[in-house]
């Protein structure tokens, strides 16, 4: 199975290429620069060029599952945030339409549940992943969207928190959301679920799975 991560040079996109290179996935990193080629390579995968301002449809081209992990990120203004968070997001669920490519993997964030009620001066960033995961909730394709919390750059322990309806928890390492990205790859129970991620103690795998 051909995995596209959409936003692969980034700090998770990194991680997930790793761990995906001990598994049986091909993992195809999508980055808007050839620079980062030699990167995505030394992360045991194939290197695409997509913009999600841009083209980047052909960078999925024989992909099985796409992950997006990409973002627009703290430091850009809130256009960026609607170009590539929303706008771009949502282009890439309309690609996987129409290339057949069903399963869809979203890392969205903790509040996009109900964005009123996030920090105040993340609100439009909220709405923005909000609108995302809606419209991807809203296609045919099999998904999943993962909501971390704050992300943080300690090592991974291969245990989280999760939840299904909106929380709270501890602040959690990006190596921990890149496992729970596999493990919802692996498993398709989780298609169709929202799952909050949290710093904790119960192992990935278990903990991705819904409720009965
Ligand atoms: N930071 C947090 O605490 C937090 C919490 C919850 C959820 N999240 C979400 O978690 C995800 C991953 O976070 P992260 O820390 O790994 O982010 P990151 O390190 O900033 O990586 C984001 C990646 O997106 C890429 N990107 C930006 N604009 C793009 C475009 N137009 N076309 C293609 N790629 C583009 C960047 O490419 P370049 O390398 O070219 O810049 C970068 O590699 C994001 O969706 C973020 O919103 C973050």
């Amino acid at each position: 199975m051909t995995v596209a991560v959409i936003g692969a040079n980034g700090s998770i996109g990194r991680l997930l290429l790793d761990q995906l290179d001990d598994t049986d996935y091909e993992a195809v990193g999508v980055v808007r620069s050839a620079d980062q080629f030699d990167a995505i390579r030394e992360r045991g995968a194939g290197p695409r060029l997509g913009d999600l301002e841009g083209e980047f449809a052909s960078a999925l081209d024989g992909a099985d599952a796409v992950v997006f992990t990409a973002g627009a990120g703290g430091a850009t203004g809130w256009d960026k945030t609607l170009m590539v968070d929303l706008w771009g997001a949502r282009r890439t669920v309309d690609v996987c339409e129409e290339k057949g490519i069903d399963r869809y993997v979203m890392i969205s964030a903790t509040g996009a549940a109900d964005p009123d009620t996030g920090w105040e001066p993340l609100r439009p960033y909220l709405v923005a992943k909000r609108a995302a995961d809606d419209y991807l909730q809203d296609s045919d394709l099999d998904e999943t969207v993962l909501r971390p919390t704050t992300l943080t750059d300690e090592p991974g322990t291969g245990t989280v928190e999760s939840a299904f309806d909106p929380s709270d928890g501890d602040d959690i390492p990006r190596a921990d959301v890149a496992a729970a990205v596999v493990a919802c790859l692996d498993d398709d129970a989780t298609i169709g679920h929202r799952i909050e991620l949290y710093a904790g103690d119960t192992p990935v795998v278990e903990a991705v799975q819904p409720p009965p």
